[in-house]
C-alpha cells in the first residue's frame, strides 16, 4: 500500500550563538507535527538543519579568533549545541542539513549557474542598506526610523559589485498565490506580505556578495559568494537530493507539505522563495505557516538585549515533555506569547499534575485498591455505548438527554460520546496547525473525566462491593478507556511520558495506534494495570523559581568561563600592528573572592600601576580557591571593552593557559616573577 508522503522542515538556525527557547518552539512544534503525522501512518521526512554562512558567523568567528567552520562546528555538534539540544528535546529528525555540507554546497552553485543562464539573475551594482544580524538588505524607504524594520537595529551602508535576481519578474505570480491559494497561513499574515512588499513593488534582489568570503562562491565568478538567503532556502530540496548524489528522494517528497518558520523570516518564504522556485520550474511548497514570537517582558528574545531563556535549564529542572507540552500548549501557534516562568509552572502544575496526573494516579490507584490491579471479565463497553462511540467517531452530534441528570448511564454516555469524538476533533485542528486547539480538545475530555471520578464517587461504590462490584469495574474501565484515548493522542507531544502513561494502565502497543484511538473499547478489559511513578509531580512555585535563577547565575558563570577547546583561527595571519594594540600588562592580585550565586566566577581587584585599582571576573573558581591568589602576579589584557558580568563590570582578561589531560580542561594562571611591577608591559 502507499503510503501517503507528508514533508515538513523547520527553518535551519543560524549557529551564531547558542539557541534559545524561542528556536525550541519552532522545532518542537515541527516536531509534534511530524510525529503526529507518523502516528497517522504517513510516510514522514522532518528535516531540520542549520545555516552556516553569511557575514554574521564571519564576524563571530573573528571575534573569537577561530575559523569560522571551527566556530559553527562547536555550536552545531559540540557540547550543549544545537544537535545535543535536539537530542535532549526529543526530536525526530530524519535529516539534518548543515548548508556547510559539501553536497548542499555544490547543488547551490548549479542552481546559481542555471537562474543566470536562464537571465533570472543579472550582474549589477548594489548600493543600499544592510542589516548584518538579519542578513537582509533594505531600500532607504523600507527603513523605520533609519533603522531595520524586522529587528530594530543599525543598518550599514552597502555599495558592492553583485548578482541580482529578477524578483520583479514573479511578483504578479506571487501575489496570485499568496492571495488566492491557502499556500500562507495563517491568513492574517498574507495582507502583511501583499500590502507591504508587493504592492509598493518588489525590487529585484541582491543575491551575491563580495565585501565577505564566508559563503558558497559563485563558481563562475570568483570573488561573489551567494546570498546566505538563497543558500540557505534551497536547503529544503538540496537535503532531499536535488542536483546531487548524496540523497535519491527529491521526487518521493518534494514539494514540501509545509515549512513551518517564524513570522519574522515569512517574507522570504512567502515571496522570494516561490519566485526563486518558479524561475527554477520546480512545483511549489503547499503551505507555508508563520509562527508568532515567543517575547520576554513584551520583546523578543535575543543574545544581544541579554533576554533569552536557556532550554537547557527548563529541560533539566522540569523535564522535556513537560517544556514541550507547555510550549506548545501555552502560545497560540500563529500569534505571540509572553514567555514566563510562571507560567511554564502554573501549566504544569494545572494540566499536567493536576488534570492529567491525578486522573492517571487516582485511577491506577482504584483499580488497584479495588480489583488488585486488573479489572474483571465482562467490565467493558455495553452496547448502547458501543453504538454511541461508533456516532460520536463519525463526527455526528449527539444529544444526551435522561431523566434523572445524575443517572450513571447518563455520565457514562457523555465521557464515552466525548472520549470517542476526540480524534475527529484533534485531527481537525492538527490538519489545520493548530496544535494548542488539538491540546485544548484532549484536555476538555481529561477534565471530564476528572468530572466522572467525582459523579460516580468510586470510593462510596467500594463500600459494598458485593452490590456495586460491577458498576464499580465499568466505571474504572471508562477511566481508563478515557485516559488511552487522550493518552494516544498526546503522544506527538509527550511522547516518552505517554509510554510511561501506557504502561501504567496497561495499554500494550495495539492500544496506542492512531486506529485504536478512534476506537472506543480497544483497550482489553482485564489489562493489568500498575501504579507506576508520579508522571508529573506537583512543582513548588517559589522553590523552583529559586533553582532556576541559581541555575541561570551557574549558566552566565559557565559563560564567561574559559571556552571549549577551538581550532585556531588558522587562516589569517594577524599583523603585527594589530598585534602591537594588544595592551597586557604585569598585574598584583590585592584581593580576590567569588561571586555571590555564581560558581565559577572571582573577582579580581588588581593593581595595575596605574594608581587605580582595576577590577576583573574570571570564570575560574573550578581551578582555584579565592584566597590563594591574593599577593600573586599575574598578566592580564587590559584594553579589552568592559564587560558585564553577573551586574559586575570586568575590565580586561586575565591570561591563562588551557590544556586538557585525560579528557578533562586544566587551567593555569600566568605568573611571573613577583620582582616585576605591576604595570609592567609585555612585548
Ligand atoms: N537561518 C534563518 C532561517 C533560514 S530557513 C531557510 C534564521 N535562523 S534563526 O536561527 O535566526 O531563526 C530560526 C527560527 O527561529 C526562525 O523561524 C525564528 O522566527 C525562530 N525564532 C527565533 N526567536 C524566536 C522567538 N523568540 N520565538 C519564536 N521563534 C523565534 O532565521
Amino acid at each position: 500500500m502507499n503510503r501517503e508522503k507528508f514533508y515538513i522542515t523547520t527553518p535551519i538556525y543560524y549557529p551564531s550563538d547558542k539557541l534559545h527557547i524561542g528556536h525550541t518552539y519552532c522545532t518542537v512544534a515541527t516536531d509534534a507535527m511530524a510525529r503526529y503525522k507518523r502516528l497517522k501512518g504517513c510516510d514522514v521526512m522532518f528535516l531540520t538543519g542549520t545555516d552556516e554562512h553569511g557575514q554574521k558567523i564571519e564576524d563571530k568567528a573573528k571575534e573569537a579568533g577561530v575559523s569560522p567552520k571551527a566556530f559553527v562546528d562547536n555550536i552545531v555538534e559540540g557540547p550543549r549545541g544545537v544537535k545535543d539540544l535536539w537530542k535532549l528535546m526529543n526530536i525526530s529528525n530524519d535529516r539534518f542539513i548543515r548548508t556547510t555540507d559539501d553536497y548542499h554546497m555544490a547543488s547551490v552553485q548549479q542552481i546559481f549557474k542555471k537562474m543566470y543562464e536562464k537571465g533570472d539573475i543579472y550582474k549589477g551594482t548594489y548600493k543600499g542598506k544592510y542589516c548584518k544580524p538579519c542578513e537582509s538588505f533594505w531600500t532607504e524607504s523600507q527603513l523605520v526610523d533609519g533603522k531595520c524594520p524586522d529587528c530594530g537595529r543599525e543598518v550599514q551602508d552597502a555599495e558592492e559589485e553583485a548578482y541580482f535576481f529578477r524578483l520583479s519578474k514573479y511578483a504578479d505570480r506571487v501575489q496570485d498565490l499568496l492571495e488566492n491559494t491557502d499556500f500562507l497561513q495563517p491568513r492574517s499574515r498574507v495582507n502583511e506580505m501583499v500590502n507591504n512588499f508587493i504592492k509598493p513593488g518588489l525590487e529585484d534582489l541582491c543575491v551575491s556578495r563580495t565585501s565577505f568570503t564566508w559563503g558558497i562562491p559563485v563558481d563562475f565568478d570568483p570573488g561573489h559568494v551567494v546570498y546566505v538567503w538563497v543558500d540557505a532556502l534551497f536547503n529544503y530540496t538540496t537535503a532531499l537530493g536535488f542536483l546531487n548524489d548524496r540523497y535519491d528522494d527529491y521526487a518521493k517528497y518534494w514539494p514540501a507539505d509545509v515549512h513551518f518558520v517564524g513570522k519574522e523570516i515569512v517574507r522570504f518564504h512567502s515571496i522570494i522563495w516561490p519566485a526563486m522556485l518558479m524561475s527554477m520550474e520546480m512545483p511549489l511548497p503547499k503551505h507555508v505557516f508563520g509562527h508568532g514570537w515567543l517575547l520576554l517582558d513584551g520583546g523578543k528574545m535575543s543574545k544581544s538585549k541579554g533576554n533569552v531563556v536557556d532550554p537547557y535549564i527548563l529541560a533539566e529542572q522540569f523535564g522535556v515533555d513537560a517544556l514541550r507540552f507547555f510550549l506548545m500548549r501555552t502560545f497560540p501557534f500563529g500569534s505571540d506569547g509572553n514567555f514566563s516562568n510562571e507560567l511554564l509552572i502554573q501549566t504544569i502544575n494545572t494540566d499536567l499534575a493536576n488534570d492529567l496526573g491525578n486522573l492517571v494516579s487516582r485511577t491506577t490507584a482504584m483499580v488497584g485498591k479495588y480489583f488488585g490491579g486488573a479489572l474483571p471479565q465482562g467490565c467493558g463497553p455495553v452496547a448502547d455505548e458501543l453504538a454511541l462511540a461508533q456516532m460520536a467517531a463519525q463526527g455526528q452530534q449527539i444529544s444526551l438527554q435522561a431523566a434523572d441528570p445524575a443517572d450513571p448511564v447518563l455520565f457514562d454516555a457523555q465521557l464515552v460520546v466525548a472520549a470517542a469524538g476526540l480524534r475527529g476533533a484533534y485531527e481537525g485542528c492538527m490538519e489545520s496547525f493548530a496544535p494548542h486547539k488539538a491540546l485544548d480538545e484532549v484536555f476538555k475530555v481529561i477534565q471530564r473525566a476528572n468530572k466522572y471520578i467525582d459523579e460516580n464517587t468510586p470510593w462510596v461504590l467500594a463500600k459494598d462491593m458485593q452490590a456495586n462490584g460491577p458498576r464499580l469495574a465499568h466505571v474504572m474501565y471508562n477511566l481508563l478507556e478515557a485516559t488511552r484515548i487522550c493518552g494516544v493522542l498526546l503522544t506527538p507531544f509527550m511522547p516518552a511520558s505517554m509510554d510511561k502513561l501506557f504502561d501504567q494502565i496497561g495499554a500494550g502497543s495495539g492500544c496506542r495506534t492512531w486506529e485504536s484511538a478512534g476506537v472506543w473499547g480497544s483497550l482489553p478489559p482485564t489489562t493489568a494495570v500498575s501504579k507506576g511513578e508520579n508522571l508529573f509531580p506537583r512543582v513548588d512555585l517559589d522553590k523552583a523559581l529559586e533553582q532556576l535563577e541559581q541555575a541561570q547565575a551557574d549558566a552566565a558563570g559557565a559563560d564567561a568561563g574559559p571556552a571549549v577547546e577551538l581550532e585556531p583561527w588558522v587562516e589569517e595571519n594577524v599583523d603585527f600592528d594589530t598585534f602591537c594594540k594588544s595592551d597586557f600588562r604585569v598585574v598584583k592580585v590585592k584581593a580576590c573572592e567569588p561571586v555571590p550565586k555564581s560558581k565559577k566566577l572571582l573577582r579580581f581587584t588588581l593593581d595595575d600601576g596605574s594608581g587605580t585599582d582595576r577590577q576583573i571576573l574570571s570564570g575560574i573558581a573550578m581551578y582555584y580557591k579565592a584566597e590563594e591568589l591574593v599577593g600573586k602576579t599575574l598578566v592580564a589584557i587590559v584594553n579589552l571593552p568592559p564587560r558585564k558580568m553577573m551586574g559586575l563590570d570586568s575590565c580586561g582578561m586575565l591570561i591563562s593557559a588551557v590544556h586538557h589531560e585525560q579528557g578533562e580542561e586544566k587551567l593555569h594562571l600566568i605568573m611571573v616573577d613577583d620582582a616585576i611591577p605591576a604595570g609592567a608591559k609585555l612585548c
